[in-house]
Order: C-alpha cells, then structure tokens, then sequence
C-alpha cells in the first residue's frame, strides 16, 4: 500500500502539534494540516513539517469562482505539499482551474501535489442536504454524482465514507483516489462520525488512503496507536 494512514493534525497551535509528532522521532509520516493549524502559521507549518520529512495533506477545502482557485492554487503548489483539495460543489471549471493553478506553481522538477474534491461533509445528513441544500436525492448518489464531476474535470480522486468506496471505484476506475476519514478501531469512541469503518474494512472496501484523528492523537500511547492501525491497514499480521 503506497498511502501510510494520513495522521489528521487537528491541533489548536503549533506547540501541540510539535510536540505530538516528537514523539514520533524518526517514523516518516503523512499528516493532514486543516485551516485551524494554517490560518494560525501560514505557509510556515507546511515548510516546518516537510522539512521534518513528512508528508502532507494540506486540507483547506478551497471553494471560490474559478479564476480565485486557480491562483490560490498557484500559490499553495509552491508550498511543497503533498496533496490539497477544493469542494466539487465549486463545480467543474473550478476544479480544472484548481489543477490549472496547481500545475503553474509547482515548482520545475517537483511533482504536482494530488488534488481531491470533497463531496458531501461526512457532517451532512441526508435529512440537512435535501432541506438545506435542496438536493433531492439519497446522499449516496450525490456523492457519486460530485464524484463523476472531480473525475471529468481531472482531479485525482475524492474525500468520501468507505461506504461509498465500491461504487466510486465501479463507476471511475480504481485509480481514481478515494479518501476516506470516520476510521476508528474496534472499541474506539465514534465521535461526531456517522459512517465509521476499521481500517481493515477500509482496506478490504478498496479505500486508497485512510485519514485517522483521534483514535491516533487521544489515544494515549499515540505511537503505538499509529503503528496498530498502520499494521491493520497495510494488512501485514503483527
Ligand atoms: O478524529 P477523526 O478521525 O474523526 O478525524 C477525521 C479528520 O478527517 C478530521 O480532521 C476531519 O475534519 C476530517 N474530515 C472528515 N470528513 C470529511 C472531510 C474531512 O472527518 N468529509
């Protein structure tokens, strides 16, 4: 499995998220920044992990008209980060400006951070997006529906549940990424997560990438917490 479990760094500042990936002294991971890290230290984070050697999913969600996307995208390219993503409700032509923006500015001889779209925030009920959104269809098929949009416009895949896995890859082909957070281990707490999943399970439904919060950052050994759902999700026997 290329893809180590993405590590969700959901820290309030810096210190808390220096401190955590101390403790993983020389283990090279894959983290996930979110905008509560980024708002608070700019580019500088990205620039104080990848030097750490990690590597990062830069998870800022964009979704603006399609010239806005393009050149935030220029700019975060530069960044060196590792993956980044935009909302497909932005639509088509801002997703393809999103890839435009991406391959201007990543720097010659760097490869183009892999750009995924959320679909539908694991957060939203079906109940919120027909009454909210007006979209009346099940969850399931807008998903799916935002999916075939990120593929047309040539994106490298979606943030989505694992339950919808099978029918994405079905539907787009197995190269087309799935990313799929609401991991939790057996005997773990849910959370606010609806649609959870073990990692084995993930594995087993064809996820390309798990995205892993809390069962790895309270746990209380976080270390020995990332090395068993490491272990169950490259599905190696410990
Ligand atoms: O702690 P937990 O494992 O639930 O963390 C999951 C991470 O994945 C969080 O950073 C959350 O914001 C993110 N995420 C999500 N659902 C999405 C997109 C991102 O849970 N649809």
């Amino acid at each position: 499995m290329a893809i180590l479990p993405i590590i969700a760094l959901d820290f309030s500042n810096k210190q808390e998220a220096d401190s955590f990936l101390d403790r993983f002294q020389e283990e090279k991971l894959f983290v996930k920044i979110g905008m509560e890290l980024f708002y608070q230290n700019g580019p500088d984070i990205v620039w104080d992990i990848k030097e750490k050697g990690h590597q990062i999913f830069l998870d800022l969600k964009l979704h603006d008209i399609p010239n806005t996307v393009k050149q935030a995208m220029k700019g975060l390219a530069s960044l060196g980060a590792d993956m980044v993503n935009v909302h497909a409700v932005g639509g088509r032509n801002m997703m393809a400006g999103a890839l435009e923006g991406l391959d201007a500015g990543t720097p010659s001889g760097a490869k183009r951070p892999l750009c995924i779209a959320v679909t539908q925030l694991t957060s939203t009920t079906e109940e919120q997006m027909n009454t909210e959104q007006l979209i009346q269809v099940p969850l399931e098929e807008a998903v799916l529906s935002y999916a075939k949009l990120a593929h047309e416009a040539g994106l490298d895949g979606v943030v989505c549940s694992s339950h919808e896995v099978r029918r994405i890859h079905e539907q787009l082909g197995n190269d087309f990424l799935t990313v799929t957070p609401g991991i939790r281990n057996s005997g773990d707490e849910a959370h606010d997560q609806k649609r959870i999943a073990s990692p084995e399970k993930a594995r087993l439904l064809g996820t390309n990438a798990i995205v892993v919060g809390r069962s790895i950052t309270k746990a209380k050994d976080p270390f020995k917490a990332y090395r068993e759902i490491k272990t169950a999700w490259e599905g190696i026997k410990a």
